[in-house]
């Protein structure tokens, strides 16, 4: 398996991954593809990772600016997929840890909306005063690389607001 950046032909490849690894999700809201595609369209993926076997896209995850209040500098990481038929082999740690690696060198931390069972495995905790409006405070954690604690509302690319009703 190997871990690499998104290339040109990728993009209708990581479309129907995303939509279909996050249908499994009860909290999806079905427009994270477009969310992606947006991103895409505004040069504001940071990271867009793809893990590939055999030559096929088997996960996913993007990485895109954010602040804490009026602190810049994060990363935001979402969304992360894996093929369904491949969950529970490493791929989705193998993407993080990629992701962590290369955000070390540009961000001041980490930050992600998702769920704390499963990304407390790689540092991401909820603090206290951090949070996205309409979220509950626990899904919404960071990962500061210099342990200073953020606080304050975590601000993401617009394209996010894809998933808000009009
Ligand atoms: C969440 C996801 C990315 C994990 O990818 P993965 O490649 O299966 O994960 P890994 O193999 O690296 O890690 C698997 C471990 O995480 C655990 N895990 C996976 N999803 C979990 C969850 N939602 N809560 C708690 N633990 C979880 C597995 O039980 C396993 O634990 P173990 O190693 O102790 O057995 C994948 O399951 C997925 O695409 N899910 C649907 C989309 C999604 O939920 N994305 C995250 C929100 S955007």
């Amino acid at each position: 398996m190997l871990i690499r950046d998104e290339t040109p032909g990728d993009a209708p490849v990581i479309g129907r991954l995303v939509t279909e690894a996050l249908l499994l999700l009860a909290q999806s809201t079905g427009t994270e593809a477009r969310i992606v595609e947006a991103l895409r369209a505004e040069g504001a993926l940071a990271l867009s990772l793809v893990a590939e076997d055999a030559g096929e896209v088997i996960g996913y995850l993007a990485a895109s600016a954010a602040r804490i209040e009026t602190q810049d500098g994060w990363g935001l990481i979402g969304p992360l997929v894996v093929a369904p038929s491949r969950h529970r082999q490493g791929i989705g740690t193998a993407l993080m840890a990629q992701a962590l690696r290369r955000l070390r060198t540009t961000c001041r931390g980490a930050a992600l909306v998702g769920d704390p069972a499963y990304y407390g495995r790689f540092g991401f905790r909820a603090f206290p005063g951090l949070g996205v409006a309409g979220c509950p405070p626990e899904v919404v954690q960071a990962l500061p690389f210099d342990g200073v604690a953020p606080c304050g509302e975590l601000i993401h690319h617009p394209a996010f607001g894809l998933d808000q009703p009009a």
